[in-house]
């Protein structure tokens, strides 16, 4: 059976998204985090790995999908090649020191892409760089959900407000639920879908937290 979890506009799903298409196809934006193909491990590598994170498969996968027309922002990684897309926008981590990788280099990395495909996106005032600086989960930090690879709420916030109040958002690879939080937080209409038990268990229980707390942006 598959567990669905409601808040307000707002719907959790634990499965795999490849189970419920029609989802994909009803949906107006994708605001996705898929696995990165990096074979990512958090934390010293306490945390089991992401599921499906070994290549980009899961990612191309689901551009196929959608399409390369339809409205799309998605997460990824200088350290695989990038999907066809037409603007990438940086996120930059201001609030965190270079981290681990590739220690014989003087930089270590802090900052994340995310492609943008398709038309329609909302501008609120006026055209804007393609970057954002909005402090990262510092490694160990209270606040940070318990997931390899948590965003920021208030970055997903960010993005969904580049798109029309109307559409509906779908994450096929909702993790911790952070685009679900800002979504539900925002008041937009959004569905996500998560194949591991556990985060989805954590995603519901923040967003349970969120709304008893009443948060709204
Ligand atoms: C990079 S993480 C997303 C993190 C999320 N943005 C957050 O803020 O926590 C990708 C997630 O996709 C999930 N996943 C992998 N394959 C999936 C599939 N086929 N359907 C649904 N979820 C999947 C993984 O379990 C993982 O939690």
């Amino acid at each position: 059976m598959t567990i669905e979890h409601t808040f307000d506009n707002v719907t959790l799903v634990n499965d795999d998204y490849r189970n419920h298409l029609h989802h994909l196809h009803n949906a107006d934006v994708l605001i996705t985090d898929p696995p990165y193909g990096m074979n990512y491990r958090g934390h010293g590598h306490k945390q089991k790995p992401i599921a499906g994170d070994k290549t980009t498969h899961l990612r191309d996968q689901l551009i196929t999908t959608w399409g390369a027309n339809k409205p799309a922002m998605i997460f990824g990684t200088w350290r695989v090649p990038k999907p066809t897309c037409r603007n990438t926008i940086a996120w930059i981590k201001t609030n965190i020191g270079p981290g681990m990788g590739a220690l014989d280099l003087p930089w270590g990395s802090a900052w994340e892409e995310i492609y943008i495909l398709g038309t329609g996106f909302y501008t609120p005032h006026k055209r804007q760089p393609n970057h954002t600086q909005i402090n990262a989960y510092p490694a160990g930090s209270k606040q940070r959900p318990n997931h390899p690879t948590p965003k920021p709420v208030e970055l997903m916030e960010w993005l969904i407000q580049h798109c029309q109040p109307e559409w509906t958002i779908i994450d096929p690879f909702a993790g911790s639920g952070a685009t679900l939080r800002a979504a539900r937080n925002l008041g937009r209409t959004a569905i996500g879908f998560e194949i591991d038990h556990d985060y989805t268990e954590l995603a519901a229980d923040l967003l349970r937290q969120d709304q008893e707390k009443g948060n709204t942006t």
